[in-house]
């Protein structure tokens, strides 16, 4: 005897087959969970203030600690996504040219990792704890802050060819920046409120030489002068200028105002400001700092958001330098 046919209403019918979408749309496509501020609510409630109790005292002991911590960052995101491949000893991205004997803080990262460990072990990743140091370094002298998303994990692997290929260098034209920031998915605006980050922390004579020898017109010769005492026309590679002359140990405008003043350090800098398409927001930024302020924030945010590794991609490392 034929079982009789079951009869599913039809409203359940229809939830029936939302679901069964649902569960194909779950399975065929890769994890994209959301960034989120309240990711170690639950997990790991202190790790913020970990994090910040650790990054104040490495930046009260160092000052200029805060603007390598902002860099570290930078250069984390702009190779295949904030996910801490450059902390990877063996995973090639500390020594390309852009990184190598320049790239500092991870001596802080570590210790910032240990004492997160420490409290919660294998819970917060490391490319977390270097998206908040940002954050921690910035406000630790005097600079914006913003609510930092959490919920990054951490690559297996470093990538150093595209960490060659990405990281922008100090004689790219503007044209070149703008594309570089754009393939990341920021704009012009955001690339010049993030160049910002040059209002603190230093650069070696071999990055900046060219300019200061060059005898061109869009430097102050003043300022080239200044500069050509501290770094000599055929040695001291490493000797260190500040990137902000007026005042190089404080989050402020004045990077802008230098600009606008032919007195950028960096032949890279100076293209912000040399008759083209970004003269008007460089302008902008030296009149009003809130707005420089705020758009550094927003900036930051939107860079702390370039292809996170979440839900089970990746892993959240034990030790920063090295996979699990
Ligand atoms: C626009 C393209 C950029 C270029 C070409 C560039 C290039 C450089 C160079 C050559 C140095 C000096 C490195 C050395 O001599 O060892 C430097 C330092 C620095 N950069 Fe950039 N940079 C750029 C954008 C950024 C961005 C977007 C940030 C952060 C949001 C940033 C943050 C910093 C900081 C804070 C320092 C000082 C680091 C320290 O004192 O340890 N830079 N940059």
């Amino acid at each position: 005897m034929a079982a009789p046919p079951v009869r599913i209403p039809m409203g359940a019918s229809f939830f029936m087959a939302a679901m069964a979408l649902i569960t194909v749309m779950m399975m065929s496509s890769p994890c994209h969970a959301q960034l989120s501020s309240t990711f170690y609510d639950q997990t790991c409630p202190n790790a913020l203030s970990t994090i910040r109790t650790s990054i104040r005292s490495a930046v009260s002991r160092e000052r200029r600690m805060a603007a390598s911590l902002i860099r570290l960052h930078f250069h984390d995101c702009f190779v295949q996504g904030c996910d801490a491949s450059i902390l990877l000893n063996g995973g090639g991205e500390k020594t390309v040219t852009q990184n190598n004997n320049s790239v500092r803080g991870y001596d802080v990262i570590d210790s910032a990792k240990s004492a997160v460990e420490s409290i919660c072990p294998g819970v917060v990743s490391c490319a977390d704890i270097v998206a908040v140091a940002a954050r921690e370094a910035s406000a630790a002298v005097g600079g914006p802050s913003w609510t930092v998303k959490l919920g990054r994990r951490d690559s297996t692997t470093g990538n150093p060819s595209q960490a060659g290929a990405d990281l922008p260098v100090f004689t790219d034209s503007l044209d070149t920046l703008i594309s570089r920031f754009d393939k990341k998915g920021l704009n012009a605006r955001d690339m010049v409120a993030l160049s910002g980050a040059h209002t603190i922390g230093q650069a070696r004579c071999l990055t900046f030489r060219g300019r200061i020898y060059g005898n061109g017109s869009d430097i102050d010769a003043g300022f080239a002068s200044t500069r050509q005492r501290g770094c000599p026309s055929s040695s001291g590679d490493s000797n260190l200028a500040a990137l902000d002359l007026v005042t190089p140990n404080s989050f402020d405008n004045n990077y802008f105002k230098n600009l606008m003043r032919k007195k950028g350090l960096l032949a890279s800098d100076q293209v912000l400001y040399s008759g083209g398409s970004t003269d008007s927001i460089v302008s902008e930024y030296s009149r009003t700092p809130a707005t420089f302020s705020s758009d550094f924030a927003a900036a930051m945010v939107k860079m702390g958001d370039i292809e996170p590794l979440t839900g089970s991609q990746g892993q959240v490392r034990k030790i920063c330098s090295a996979v699990n």
